[in-house]
């Protein structure tokens, strides 16, 4: 970490080679008072998570598979703004790192072309209406080649070697990461979110299109529009009306 450049973000590392997942090492580690900005990183994750209890497929060597704590003194409805910061802060990365055209999928996933690249997974630990920490882990595709995707993750997933046809180094990037979600995430604390809302609607993949949005109460079916201040998805039916949608499987409609 000597020469990171940051303060806090990356200035503790836990590595390893092999784990379950860096989720759980996190929330260990951050219960145990671990600083804020510590680092769990895994060459492989065994039993890598990904949102909405789905697997994370984090075979060797091959991604950056890690999770973060931050103690952001913030209210709790605002913890789901510190998941989109970290969305643009990823995407900033890839971008001044390779060059790629990487766009944002509501509400945090990474994506080149049609095809996901990454993933981000936030853990909140709150306390009677107080945020103690969150474990924000995020999975990156970097060096796999198309034959590391099992089949089913061959037609939606790719990697910044196959978009860039070349390798990509996995420390400059992540230590690129960290000196991108510093500055964002001090600016953030001090300025709010509106600046970082900004920056998620000009790389979003989603605004713009038509969307089909699965709640737990309802079906919706509209055009994404943009985020609201707070960063809730405004959607907008053919009736003009505009949704607010919270957390949701968006699926894309054919034009
Ligand atoms: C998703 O898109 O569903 C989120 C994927 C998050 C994967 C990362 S890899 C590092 C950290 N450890 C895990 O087990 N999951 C996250």
């Amino acid at each position: 970490t000597a020469g990171l450049g940051t303060q806090r973000i990356g200035q503790q590392v836990f590595a390893y080679d092999e784990v379950i997942s860096t989720q759980p090492l996190a929330h260990d580690a951050a219960t145990k008072g671990a600083p804020e900005g510590t680092l769990v990183l895994a060459e492989l994750q065994t039993g890598g998570k990904g949102r909405l209890g789905r697997p994370w497929h984090s075979p060797k060597g091959s991604g950056i598979w890690m999770s973060l704590i931050v103690r952001p003194v913030i209210p709790l409805p605002k913890t789901p703004q510190m998941t989109l910061l970290t969305a643009v802060c990823v995407a900033q990365s890839i971008r001044e790192e390779t060059g790629l055209p990487v766009k944002i999928k509501w509400p945090n996933d990474i994506f080149i072309g049609d095809k996901k690249v990454c993933g981000i997974l936030t853990e909140l630990h709150a306390e009677s209406d107080r945020v103690h920490y969150l474990v924000i882990g995020i999975g990156i595709n970097v060096n796999s080649v198309s034959a590391d995707f099992p089949a089913d993750l061959a037609q939606i997933a790719t990697s910044l070697r196959i978009e860039s046809g070349q390798p990509v180094n996995r420390i400059r990037l992540i230590q690129r990461f960290c000196r991108i979600f510093e500055s964002w995430y001090d600016h953030f604390l001090q300025d709010g979110f509106q600046q970082i809302k900004e920056n998620w609607e000009a790389h979003s993949y989603t605004i713009g299109r038509d969307v089909s949005v699965q709640t737990i109460s309802q079906k919706l079916e509209g055009r994404a529009i943009g985020l609201d201040e707070a960063g809730v998805l405004l959607v907008r039916d053919e009736s003009g009306h505009v949704h607010k949608v919270y957390s949701a499987d968006v699926n894309y409609r054919a034009k």
